[in-house]
């Protein structure tokens, strides 16, 4: 596996494979690699020819009060599981690469971030498509692969794409789960045992609406109340939100009558964790 730094580096390396005919699948990370990176990484590998993947854990998706100095970090480790793959190049810049003196131009989806984690998290999402509209630049893939278990950042990403004419496709991969339904997350480093039993609220949570929709109701309202007596049930567990929203355009729902995504964010201790179900009428 080739370990780039720079940008001008990378650009040369993507732009020699396409010259020779090859095909860039891209896998972008914050890296503290668990299954649900190396899925997205498998799946990569077979779409294309070259795989690529990326780890930056990248400040300015953080809020001032976040975890970007205590997120979790293994950078020999990680290299050791994209070897495994196999990775053929990963692009792992400095920070001050990716944002040097003087940077100011940022990339926003508006609309679609308004809701659901974008309201608990103000700026959030606006690191996050400007720095995976720059990786976009930087790695010049033809395909990039997205994990719904971060259902907002992929519905977002796709409208990014869509919007500023990125010549890419999107390709969603599952939410990679725990043998007891917990999703698989970098931040679940964080947990004791116990917090690591009572996040399995969560999905349990998710589990029991979605046992609500199956017998019939359609009443959005109805399934939050279902997932919220659940989670009421592990009291260590802080609700932050329970929401549907349109699965394509996020956009609020009254009647349940094309897909749409139950979206759960929760705080266990002072780790915030997030999970989501599609619903399909
Ligand atoms: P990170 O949290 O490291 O996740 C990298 C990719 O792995 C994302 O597409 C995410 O949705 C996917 N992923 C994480 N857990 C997963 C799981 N249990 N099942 C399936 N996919 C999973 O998301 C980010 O990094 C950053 O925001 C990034 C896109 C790299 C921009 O900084």
């Amino acid at each position: 596996m080739e370990i780039i730094a720079l940008p001008h580096e990378m650009q040369r390396w993507a732009e020699a494979a396409r010259q020779r005919g090859e095909t860039i699948a891209f896998v972008p990370t914050m890296g503290f690699l668990h299954e649900g990176h190396l899925t997205l990484m498998r799946e990569g590998r077979k779409r294309a020819t070259l795989l690529a993947s990326s780890l930056f854990v990248n400040p300015t998706q953080f809020g001032p009060n976040e975890d970007f100095s205590r997120y979790p970090r293994d950078f020999e480790r990680d290299c050791a599981l994209m070897r495994e793959v196999p990775v053929d190049v990963l692009f792992a810049p400095e920070p001050d690469v990716i944002y040097p003196k003087g940077f100011q131009t940022w990339v926003e989806v508006t609309e679609m971030t308004k809701g659901l984690c974008g309201a608990h998290r103000p700026g959030h999402f606006r690191g996050v498509t400007t720095v995976v509209a720059k990786l976009f630049n930087i790695v010049k893939p033809h395909i990039a692969l997205f994990g719904e278990k971060d259902y907002q950042q992929l519905r977002t990403i796709e409208r990014m794409v869509q919007d500023l004419n990125f010549p890419i496709e999107i390709v969603p991969v599952a939410t990679v789960r725990e043998p007891d339904g917990l999703a698989m997350s970098s931040r679940n480093a964080y947990l004791t045992p116990d917090q690591r039993q009572q996040a399995l609220a969560l999905h349990g949570s998710l589990r029991a609406a979605e046992a609500a929709f199956k017998s019939g109701v359609r009443d959005p309202q109805q399934l939050v109340s279902v997932a919220s007596a659940w989670l009421q049930k592990t009291p260590e567990v802080q609700l932050e939100y329970i929401e549907t929203a349109d699965a394509k355009t996020l956009e609020q729902v009254t009647h349940i009558d094309r897909p749409v995504v139950l979206a759960i964010a929760a705080r266990v201790g002072s780790t915030r964790l997030i999970d989501n179900l599609v619903l399909v009428p």
